[in-house]
Parts: C-alpha cells; structure tokens; sequence
C-alpha cells in the first residue's frame, strides 16, 4: 500500500509568504539564472530561458512527490515570487533535514531570506519525524550565514571539503537547528 504525498503548506512571516512555485513565477527563475553564485550552489540552470525555468518550477513540485522534501516560492506582499527556499531530507532515516535558499540580487538587502528561513524554520521543528534542521554555508559567504545566525541557528564548526561547489570542493560552515522533537529527548536523557 502507498502512502498519501504530503501537501505543502502556506507558511506566513512577516515580511514574506512560503508558498508554492507557480508557472506563472518564471521571471524570478530566469533572473536568479544569471547570477554568479545561484546556479552553481542549486538546481537553477545558468542563463535559463521561459522553458527552462518551466522545467525548475516543475521539478520543485516533484520534490514534494518523490518525498525528497518541501520545496518553496518565496513570496512578498503583493504575492511576486521573490526567492526559493526549501527544506530536504537527508536519505536513510536520520531524522535530519538541510535547508537551503535563494533571493533573486534585485530584492536582496530587505530581510526577506532573514524572514523566510526564521519561517521555514518555526514550522521544520515541529516535523514529527526530524531531530535537526542543518545548513550548510561557505565562510566567504556573510550574507548567508548572518541569515542562518538571525534565524536561531547554531555554528558548529567547519568542515573540510563538505561540498562541491563549481566542480571544486569547498569547506562549509555547518550550522543547525533541534527540532522539537530532539529538545525534549534531550532535556529528558532520552
Ligand atoms: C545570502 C542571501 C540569501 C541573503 O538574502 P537577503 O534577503 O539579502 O538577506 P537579508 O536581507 O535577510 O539579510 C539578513 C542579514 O544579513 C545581512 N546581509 C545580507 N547580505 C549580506 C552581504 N552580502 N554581506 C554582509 N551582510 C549581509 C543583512 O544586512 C542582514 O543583517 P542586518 O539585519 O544586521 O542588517 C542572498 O544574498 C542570496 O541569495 N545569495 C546567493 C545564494 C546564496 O548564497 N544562498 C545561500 C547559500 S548557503
């Protein structure tokens, strides 16, 4: 027997909504495509046309199906898609989960990552079925990591040729976040 698909939530913050991508949100994929950085650290391809970003959009909604985990558009007031954010699981059931995101360089700078990942978090440390959300950041990468900070996660050290990045490897800050679940285990000795 197969289990039901998960739905993906509406998640309100303050400054922006966490909803799902949508076909008509290509703009802001085919604008994140020609920075220098965004392609090389997730799935938007380099110098994406309207069909290419059609084709990003869509593989966001099959993460939810394929259970990989829940994939976002970062919204603002007037609902224009703005970034992507998204939450995925770490394969094996380790009950851990990695965030990740990105705001397109024209809407940079007004704490819309800020408040989207203190969003995205609220709701993963509640899951059920995870102990820590984890991020990974590059030490070059300020904006990043003060992001990850103002949300309430913690640094735990660095870790030596983590990820590839551009074909290279490159160390990586890891940060994290307990879920609920965790916290209580650990308060109790569990
Ligand atoms: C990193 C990134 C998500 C930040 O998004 P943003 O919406 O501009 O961030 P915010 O406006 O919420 O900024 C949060 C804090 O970080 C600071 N900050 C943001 N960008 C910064 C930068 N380039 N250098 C130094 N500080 C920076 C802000 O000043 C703010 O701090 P403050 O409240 O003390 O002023 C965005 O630059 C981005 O998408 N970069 C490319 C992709 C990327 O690096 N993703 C993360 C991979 S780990």
């Amino acid at each position: 027997m197969t289990s039901s698909v998960p739905s993906l939530p509406t998640l309100t913050g303050e400054k922006v909504t966490l909803r799902a991508w949508r076909r008509s949100d290509t703009a802001i994929v085919v604008e994140a495509s020609q920075d220098p950085l965004i392609p090389q650290l997730t799935s938007v391809p380099t110098n994406s046309d309207e069909l290419a970003a059609l084709a990003f959009i869509e593989r966001q909604h099959k993460r939810l199906h394929d259970r990989a985990g829940y994939a976002f558009a970062i919204a603002d007031h007037d609902d224009i898609a703005v970034g992507h954010i998204g939450l995925f699981f770490i394969p094996g059931g380790s009950g851990r989960a990695s965030a990740g995101y990105w705001i397109a360089s024209s809407r940079r700078r007004q704490g819309l990552a800020r408040d989207a990942l203190t969003t995205l978090t609220s709701w993963a440390i509640t899951l059920e079925e995870l102990d820590r959300v984890e991020l990974y950041v590059e030490p070059w990468n300020e904006g990043s990591w003060r992001v990850t900070e103002q949300a309430g996660y913690e640094r735990e050290g660095l870790l030596r040729a983590w990820k590839q990045v551009g074909g290279q490897p490159r160390d990586m800050y890891m940060y994290s976040r307990l879920t609920r679940r965790a916290s209580v285990a650990d308060v109790c000795g569990d």
